[in-house]
This record gives structure tokens, C-alpha cells and sequence, in this order.
């Protein structure tokens, strides 16, 4: 049967009249409802691993704004703790996580068979999805790339710079080596069961990407998501698979092929005219509205949402932001945003 799903067609290179959209975390604070339904699971942990409230909050921006595609309400943090790491959220602050810096460490991760046993409920939020979402609507999976769940448990927060997994890398290697390799058996697991559980396309989360350079880009950022992106073509072949190494720059150009990505997500550093040249002629792109534009909204909004749409009309394009909608957002700029793109 011909793919009907927007977001599945342009994953496949169909260049579309008007590129569908979604926004990364589109279920998130700046919504009344998920504030509520956060209340109501007590805690953000707590709503991860309850499967009717995680697909609840999946679902509010789907019947709000009618997005083309829902992305599985999760955390990129949720497999380190399935392998043995503790996490809790402070408020205000965000993540901690119990460090992994030693082979003692390490040694104590638990195999990578075992992550189900913890993140069974979010394959379970999945099957609701997988039946709950409007037909047209496309189920995104996801999970942090190793990189930047690596930077998380090196550091056991999030860091301005990355410094302690650069540290660890130049003066452990081993380590942490064998961080990344674990994280990358444990990712090929988790989304191999998401995608059994009903997800429709998975996405990787190289959020730190950019703080890589030169030949540690290629090894850490594109080796990892090749590896990941193989493996799940060879166990679910035609399931689709987005890389998003934020923070690239002109190291945007090649990922399609380095990673045998089928679509590259791209932040708002890069211009959108030469994304269309450099990146979009390889194959589907994207993004990439600064999120900022949800805070500020009015012409500035508008004006950048139709430049950024009629820069990547020549080619395969899913219409996005540059990183995550922010809790300070107005939801009446988001609705901006889908009508002047919908619209004119
Ligand atoms: O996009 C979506 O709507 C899907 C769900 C999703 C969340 N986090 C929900 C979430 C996804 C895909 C993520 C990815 C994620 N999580 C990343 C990679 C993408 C990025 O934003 O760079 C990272 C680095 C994390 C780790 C993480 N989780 C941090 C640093 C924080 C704290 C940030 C903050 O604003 O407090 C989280 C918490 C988190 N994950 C929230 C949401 C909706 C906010 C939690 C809350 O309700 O308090």
C-alpha cells in the first residue's frame, strides 16, 4: 500500500507541497495540560514510567495543534538508569545521575538484556499510542545518542562544555570506551523494542555533538549513530531513522550518508539556504525554527517560518524547531507557526 503519513513520505524523499511538522517537546511545560497531568503523576519520573499519563501528555499537543507527527513522552535518560545508574530530577535545575567514571564502575552496569525489566512501561505507552493516535499521525520513538547519554553519566548532571567526558576520553580511554560501546548495545535494545512495541520511525538525540571536534565527531557523534542505524535496519528494515547531531554546523554536510540516516535533523546555527545545498541534497532535513520565535512570536515568527519553509521546498523537508520548545513559550505562537505554515 502507498504510505499515506506525511512525515512517512517525506522520511522516504517526497518532496511535499507543504512539509508536515511537529516540534520537539511539544508535550512539555508551556502546556497547561501537562502541567496538570505532571501534577497529577507527582513527579516527571513518575509520568515517564506511568504508561496512560505518558500517552495522555504524548496525545495533548496532537488535539491541541494537530501535529503530523506524536513523539513517545520518555527521557533520554530513562536507559542509563535501566542499566543501574541512579536519577532523580532537582527542580530548577534538572538531572543528576550517580557518575561513571572508573572500570569498578562500569563493571557494575547491568547487562543490556536486563534494561527491559525498567523500561517495559515505556514500550507499554507505546502500544497505547500505537491505538490511540489519529490514523495520519506518525509515532516517533527516540533515545539519546551515546554521546550525549555518555556526557550525562560522566558528569552525573549536564555541564556547560561537556569538560568531564572530554576529560575521562583523554585520560581513560578504556572507560570510557567502554561506556559508549555499552550505551550502543543498549540503544540498538531499546529501540528495537519501541519499534516492536508500535514506533513508526525512531530518532537519535546527539544533543552535545556539538562540543566534538575534528576526528571525535566522526568516532563519538557519526561511528555511534551509524552502528545504532545499521543494526536497526538489518533487524526492522524500512523503519526510518532520524540523526540529529545538534550543534554540527557545516559538519551538517555528510551525515546522510556517514550515519545512513534517512533524515538529518538540524538546529537553527545553520541558515536553512544552505542546509537546502549542502545537507538536503543528500536526502530529508529537519527543522529549524529557533525556538526563541515561541516566546517572542508576532512578524518576526512569521517571517522566519515561511523563509525557512520556502529555502527547503525544493527537497524532502519536516518542518521543526532548531532544539525543544522552552516552558516559557506562549501556545498561541505555536499555533502561529502551524498556520503560516499551513497557510500562506
Ligand atoms: O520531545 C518530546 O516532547 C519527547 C520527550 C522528550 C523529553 N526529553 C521530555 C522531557 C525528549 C525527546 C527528551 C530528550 C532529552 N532529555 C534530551 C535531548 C534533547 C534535548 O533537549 O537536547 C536531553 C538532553 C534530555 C535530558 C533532560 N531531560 C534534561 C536536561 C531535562 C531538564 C530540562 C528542564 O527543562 O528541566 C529533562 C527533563 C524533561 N524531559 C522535561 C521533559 C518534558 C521537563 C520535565 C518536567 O516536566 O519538569
Amino acid at each position: 500500500m502507498a504510505q499515506q503519513k506525511t512525515i512517512l513520505r517525506a522520511l522516504a524523499g517526497e518532496t511535499l507541497p507543504t512539509p508536515p511538522i511537529w516540534m520537539m517537546r511539544q508535550a512539555g511545560r508551556y502546556l497547561p495540560e501537562y502541567r496538570a497531568t505532571r501534577a497529577q503523576a507527582g513527579d516527571f519520573l513518575s509520568l515517564c514510567y506511568n504508561p496512560e499519563l505518558a500517552a495522555e501528555v504524548t496525545l495533548q499537543p496532537i488535539r491541541r495543534y494537530g501535529f503530523d507527527a506524536a513523539i513517545l513522552f520518555a527521557d533520554i535518560l530513562l536507559l542509563p538508569q535501566a542499566l543501574g545508574a541512579d536519577l532523580w530530577f532537582v527542580t530548577g535545575e534538572g538531572p543528576r545521575l550517580s557518575t561513571i567514571t572508573t572500570p569498578e564502575e562500569l563493571g557494575r552496569l547491568k547487562p543490556v538484556e536486563e534494561i527491559h525489566d525498567t523500561l517495559n512501561p515505556v514500550y507499554e505507552t507505546v502500544k497505547i499510542l500505537a491505538q490511540d493516535l489519529p490514523k495520519e499521525t506518525t509515532l516517533i520513538g527516540f533515545a539519546g545518542a551515546p554521546w550525549t547519554v555518555a556526557t550525562y553519566i560522566i558528569a552525573g548532571k549536564g555541564t556547560p562544555d561537556q569538560g568531564p567526558a572530554h576529560a575521562l576520553k583523554a585520560e581513560n580511554r578504556p572507560v570510557f570506551e567502554g561506556i559508549m560501546h555499552r550505551l550502543t548495545e543498549g540503544t540498538i535494545a531499546y529501540l528495537s523494542k519501541q519499534i516492536e512495541a508500535g514506533a513508526e520511525c525512531v530518532k537519535l538525540f546527539d544533543s552535545w555533538a556539538g562540543s566534538l571536534e575534528g576526528d571525535d565527531f566522526t568516532e563519538f557523534s557519526i561511528k555511534p549513530m551509524q552502528r545504532i542505524t545499521a543494526a536497526l535496519k538489518q533487524k526492522h528494515p524500512g523503519i526510518p531513522v532520524i540523526a540529529f547531531p545538534r550543534g554540527a554546523g557545516t559538519k551538517y554536510a555528510g551525515v546522510h550518508a556517514a550515519t545512513g540516516a534517512d533524515c538529518v535533523a538540524v538546529d537553527d546555527g545553520v541558515d536553512a539556504a544552505w542546509v537546502a545545498d549542502h545537507v538536503q541534497k543528500d536526502g530529508c532535513v529537519q527543522g529549524n525554527l529557533a525556538s526563541a520565535h515561541m516566546v517572542t512570536g508576532g512578524q518576526a515568527l512569521v517571517d522566519e517560518t515561511r523563509r525557512i519553509r520556502d529555502a527547503l521546498s525544493g527537497g524532502a523537508h519536516i518542518f521543526n524547531l532548531g532544539h525543544g520548545i522552552t516552558p516559557e513559550a506562549d501556545p498561541a505562537n505555536v499555533q502561529l507557526m502551524i498556520d503560516t505554515l499551513r497557510g500562506g
